[in-house]
């Protein structure tokens, strides 16, 4: 019997050289408490969290919390089916009532995840005989969406608006064309040049998909991305977003104006055959979708911390994923995975939590340190955290 195991072997080797150089195990930390979208216990000691992607700190919003806790005993923790049949209670339509205002799109679908929603909506719409153009650097929901799927799938340099052209203008006259982009790429904190893309995406007959994953909330006037922030949103056809960031919960959706749309319900399979979102979790959701609705300060708070930690970094000497801030993600760039690992623990016992990233989950092989902000931040924290990274990469040789 061959040891379907084996194929992970590198994996395990290289995860037990790291780990017995005496290093704590960046992927198995353990947050004992959670005082707040900011501040947890981690090994007993407090850590400012800096790798939450909770953008703007709905976790521990009273309105929330008590809509979750009212819905809770109104009706009670699960629905235990699928939104096809017993799991569509009142809650499920009014988070689609809230998102679709949100977004003001005439659909919305929840999903349990982000990551379903782009498995389902991408695997049903495109389908045999249809292509799929994506950036390369696509998230992994996106290339599984792509993988259930039966589309012939065309990838893009990243960001690059002609090579995006290119490709389509080789798909054969006639065929189905779907162009999936993300707002903010999540592990540099880069953003798209959606004005272009979808333009050119639209004059090739195109329909175009954006993942505002790591922008919603934050980004644009009314929070709604980036499709919004440069003026495009009402040239995209489907916008995928998560619970799991801004909104401070879990779960995901696609809001549309597409005339069809409500058919995918019956045919989108990670939607049907799934349970879905517990009672309380969807009034969380729709609670926090709507105060978001009126986040302006908080979206400005963010924008002023991610300058500050990103101009503080950068003049500490560290090699950061963009030239300038362009979302709350802040990427520092680390040599190789020793250092990156050796800077993980040294901020973590610093009182410094941020998120380790290495391949296959980073573009070109990086190992980064990848820093979200929060807008329960404080400018005080954002200076606590400087004094940390100083401290940490001066015990590690990285600056
Ligand atoms: C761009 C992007 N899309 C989708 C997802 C999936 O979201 P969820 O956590 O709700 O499954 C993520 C989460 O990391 C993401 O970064």
């Amino acid at each position: 019997m061959s040891d379907l195991f084996s194929k992970f072997d590198p994996l395990i080797e290289q995860r037990e050289d790291l780990l017995s150089t005496g290093l704590t195990d960046p992927f198995n930390l353990v947050m004992e408490r959670v005082e707040s979208p900011t501040v947890a216990i981690c090994n007993g000691r407090r850590t400012i969290l800096l790798g939450t992607y909770n953008y703007m700190g709905m976790t521990f919003d009273p309105d929330v919390i008590a809509a979750g806790k009212k819905a809770l005993d109104e009706f009670g923790s699960g629905t235990t089916g699928s939104r096809v049949l017993n799991g569509t209670y009142a809650g499920h339509k009014a988070c689609e009532e809230a998102l679709k205002d949100f977004y003001g799109m005439a659909h919305a679908m929840v999903f349990s995840t982000g990551y379903q929603a782009n498995l389902g909506i991408i695997s049903t719409i495109a389908g045999k005989d249809d292509y799929i153009v994506l950036d390369i650097d696509s998230h992994a929901s996106i290339y599984d969406g792509c993988a259930l799927g039966n589309a012939q799938i065309v990838p893009f340099r990243h960001n690059d608006i002609d090579a995006l052209e290119k490709r389509l203008k080789r798909i054969p006259e006639g065929a189905g064309k779907l162009v999936v982009l993300e707002g903010v790429y999540s592990m540099l904190g880069d953003i798209a040049p959606l004005k272009e893309m979808v333009a050119v995406s639209k004059a090739n007959g195109a329909m175009v998909l954006v993942d505002e994953a790591h922008s919603m909330g934050f980004i644009g006037e009314h929070g709604r991305g980036v499709a919004e922030a440069q003026g495009v949103i009402d040239d995209v056809d489907f916008i995928i977003g998560t619970f799991s960031k801004s909104v401070g919960t879990v779960g995901g959706f696609c809001v549309s104006n597409h005339p069809k749309f409500e058919i995918l319900r019956l045919v989108c399979r990670p939607y049907v055959f799934t349970a879905s979102l517990p009672p309380s979790v969807v009034a969380t959701a729709a609670t926090s979708i709507r105060k978001l609705m009126h986040g302006a300060d908080k979206r400005a708070h963010l924008w002023e911390n991610s300058k500050k930690l990103h101009a503080g970094l950068k003049a500490l000497g560290f090699t950061l994923g963009t030239e300038r801030p362009q979302s709350a993600i802040i990427a520092v760039i680390m040599p190789d995975l020793e250092t990156g690992a050796a800077m993980w623990e040294a901020l973590l016992k610093e009182g410094l939590y941020v998120n380790l990233a290495r391949p296959p989950a980073t573009p070109a092989g990086m190992t980064l340190l990848r820093c979200s902000l929060c807008a329960e931040h404080s400018a005080s924290q954002v200076d606590e955290i400087l004094a940390m990274f100083g401290a940490a990469g001066r015990a590690t040789g990285c600056i």
